[in-house]
């Protein structure tokens, strides 16, 4: 699409998404699930049957191959990540992952020498992440566990981390509050929960076409203040809207290849400082 075409259309979306985000209302389908009326056992059983990504996987569940082509498209996705967590920086440091599904991310900070214990509410999470371990000969303590009741004293991790958890949490309140207990006075959390004013929301609403895992018996989306409210404990927030546009490989069909052969290069011409309010991912990084 030409750039003179295409900038002006996107800025257009974007003051729409101005407009609402500085309103009141809510959009239609951002209304958050009945977190508190759902059970874990709901949530788990959600999980367990919906590990995240799988669906583009070729290679059999759990063997090296498949884990490395999740964490390819994964990165591939979250272009953004190795850009805003320096996995390379917590070597011989103790960090737990709340939520780690299959250990992507866990494995990562693993493989740099950080000492990794991660946990999860789905068994079958918890039993992948420990061959995707065990294949790439990486240690780490695996254990099925609820993020809203850590089995760990307090203090006992320099660095936590959730990436995509708090937004399908039963009580994210809860967790954050585990979270804070276990860390170091000085120590880091590195969140990401989904920005309910984001290019993404807004394209879902106008399209039709439902969020990924919006179906989970617990899913919210946050704007900024909600998300900085909800780690108000900690003694410093930074806030980091990320996620932009790239090809998805996820949809199918006619909706997916306009997506991919206009939308992304279209947004992609908007100069990002316009558009950084707008990305899907609030990645926060908080000292307690
Ligand atoms: C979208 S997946 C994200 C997995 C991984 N962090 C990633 O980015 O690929 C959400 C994960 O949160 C986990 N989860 C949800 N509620 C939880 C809780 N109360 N305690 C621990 N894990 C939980 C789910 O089991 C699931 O594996």
């Amino acid at each position: 699409m030409p750039r003179n075409l295409a900038v002006p259309a996107i800025m257009e979306v974007l003051t729409i998404l101005q407009t609402l985000s500085s309103s009141r209302g809510e959009w239609p389908h951002t209304a958050s699930s009945a977190t508190g009326e759902k059970t874990l056992e709901e949530i788990r059983a959600y999980w367990n049957e919906h590990i995240h990504d799988l669906a583009i996987a070729r290679h059999p569940a759990g063997s090296k191959e498949f884990f490395d082509e999740l964490e390819a498209y994964r990165f591939e996705k979250l272009d953004y990540l190795p850009r805003v967590v320096d996995f390379t920086a917590y070597e011989g440091q103790a960090l737990l992952e709340v939520g780690c599904g299959v250990g992507t991310d866990l494995l990562r900070f693993g493989r740099n020498g950080a000492v990794v214990t991660g946990i999860d509410l789905a068994e079958v999470s918890i039993d992948l992440a420990r061959k995707n371990f065990e294949s790439h000969g990486v240690s780490g303590d695996l254990r099925m566990m609820n993020g809203e009741k850590l089995e760990f004293d307090d203090a006992s991790f320099d660095v936590v981390y959730a990436h995509g958890v708090l937004q399908y949490a039963r009580d994210a309140a809860s967790i954050v509050g585990e979270l804070h207990r276990v860390l170091k006075p000085g120590g880091e959390a590195i969140l990401m929960v989904y920005n309910r004013y984001s290019w993404l929301s807004l394209l879902s609403m106008v399209s039709g076409v439902r969020l990924e895992h919006e179906d989970a018996p617990a899913f919210k989306m946050y704007s900024i203040p909600e998300f900085k409210g909800l780690l108000s404990r900690f003694s410093k927030v930074e806030v980091i809207p990320e996620r932009f546009p790239v090809r998805t490989r996820l949809h199918r069909g006619g909706l997916a290849a306009v997506y991919n052969a206009a939308f992304v290069s279209a947004f992609n011409l908007v100069p990002r400082p316009l558009v950084r309010p707008f990305g899907w991912h609030l990645m926060a990084k908080a000292v307690k």
